[in-house]
């Protein structure tokens, strides 16, 4: 069993995160806890929009407001004129489908784990326009299957690929650079969900080859919650894509009958935001970046690998990843007993996790043969020593204790 060694920056990590001190938080895919920064950022606008009022103290922190774009940008490698606020990732996707406008007779490619939500949007579509809706499938030791989809795409000629890079119920990693190369040799729109890589692993928007991807504040960028955002490429703000249903802030009302919109991806979001979140987002951001993402995914990859290990050696648990690469999240089966409850027994021990329901990934839990999974989901501010605390309390009620 390989044990992470401690890294020196863990101290001050844990300093910065007052969380740490009485909790064992293994829930950095459902949301992480903040670093103080961002808590502060966020309290301190709050009392600006007490004592100035709301619009006012937007106004005062104009320039603060321009400078989370920046930082987002550079979580990306993208520019700020591509970044667009939205309030969640689910609402930045959808924002980017509605974009993308398929019809009736168009085909939507996607994968066989992407995320519940976008598989519910994905169905809406077909119900209700008329688009086929087709998964690709996974390779044998799982994931999506980059030659089968090439081959799907060169015969069918998708309106579009839609792909979650890292599904909410597994460690999975999707194979996103390759699925893009096919993408853009083909001249199909891509749209990528990324809610689980920021914050998690490095992001280098020029490999992906996408033209729109989705994130969110809450989880391992560990923002505040309530606030996500959406990369728009250059070539969709050329081609004058928009959101079907765009607000005075995404397009200006220039003449009775006609609307310009807003040169940069900024009319992808709504006029009415909550800027104390996006200014803890922007604390969270810069946070990330000084951090590190390539320490971030060493040392939370580190620690699931760890947590896998360990809970393999537990009897009747049935560590459920699987993919050529495993993420920071690893999810578990308990012999068949149902994980929302040991989920309450270990927040009784001040222990987080979380445990996805078979309608939270209903392909990948039927082939799993998993009705539910306990979810732990480390960061790097976590420790081999909470990893351990957790994985024994595991135990001690899988034997009734
Ligand atoms: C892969 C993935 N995509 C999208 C979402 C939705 O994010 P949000 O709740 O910010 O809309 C989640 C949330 O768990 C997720 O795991």
């Amino acid at each position: 069993m390989t044990v992470p060694t401690t890294p020196p920056e863990l101290a001050r990590w844990r300093a910065d995160t007052p969380g740490c001190e009485r909790l064992v938080h293994l829930n950095n895919a459902g949301a992480a806890l903040m670093p103080a920064a961002a808590h502060q950022a966020i309290a301190a606008h709050l009392q600006l929009e007490a004592e100035l009022g709301g619009y006012e103290a937007a106004d005062a922190r104009s320039d603060a407001l321009l400078q989370v774009y920046v930082a987002l940008a550079r979580l990306l490698g993208a520019e700020a004129r591509n970044v667009a606020l939205t309030q969640n990732s689910t609402l930045a996707f959808a924002q980017a489908l509605s974009a993308l406008d398929p019809g009736p007779g168009d085909l939507l490619l996607t994968s066989q784990a992407d995320y519940a939500s976008n598989q519910i949007m994905y169905l809406s579509l077909a119900r209700r326009r008329g688009v086929e809706i087709v998964r690709a499938p996974d390779a044998p030791e799982g994931g999506i299957d980059p030659e089968a989809l090439h081959a799907m795409v060169a015969r069918r000629r998708p309106a579009l690929v839609a792909l979650t890079w890292v599904p909410t119920n597994s460690g999975l990693v999707q194979p996103v650079e390759a699925v893009g190369e096919i993408c853009r040799d083909a001249g199909v729109p891509y749209l990528v969900d990324a809610c689980q890589v920021a914050g998690q692993m490095p992001v280098d928007i020029s490999r992906l080859h996408c033209d729109y991807l989705a994130g969110t504040s809450r989880k391992f960028l560990r923002g505040p919650r309530g606030i996500g955002f959406l990369y728009v490429s250059d070539g969709a703000l050329a081609a004058g894509a928009h959101p079907l249903l765009i607000d005075m802030h995404g397009a200006t009302w220039s003449d009775p009958d006609a609307f310009t919109l807003t040169p940069d991806a900024r009319r992808f979001e709504s006029w009415e935001n909550a800027y104390a979140l996006i200014l803890g987002l922007g604390a969270s951001a810069r946070y990330a970046l000084d951090v590190g993402l390539d320490t971030a995914r060493d040392r939370s990859f580190a620690l699931a690998s760890y947590t896998r290990e360990r809970l393999a050696q537990l009897p009747g648990v049935r560590v459920l990843d699987r993919g050529p690469e495993l993420c920071a999240i690893v999810t578990a089966e308990l012999a068949g007993r149902p994980a929302s409850e040991l989920k309450l027994a270990l927040r009784a021990q001040g222990i987080n996790t979380s445990s996805p329901e078979r309608e939270d990934a209903v392909i990948d839990m039927d082939r799993k043969g998993a009705a539910s999974a306990l979810r732990l989901s480390p960061h790097y501010y976590n420790t081999v020593e909470e990893i351990d605390r957790a994985v024994e309390a595991i135990g001690g009620w899988l034997r009734g204790a």
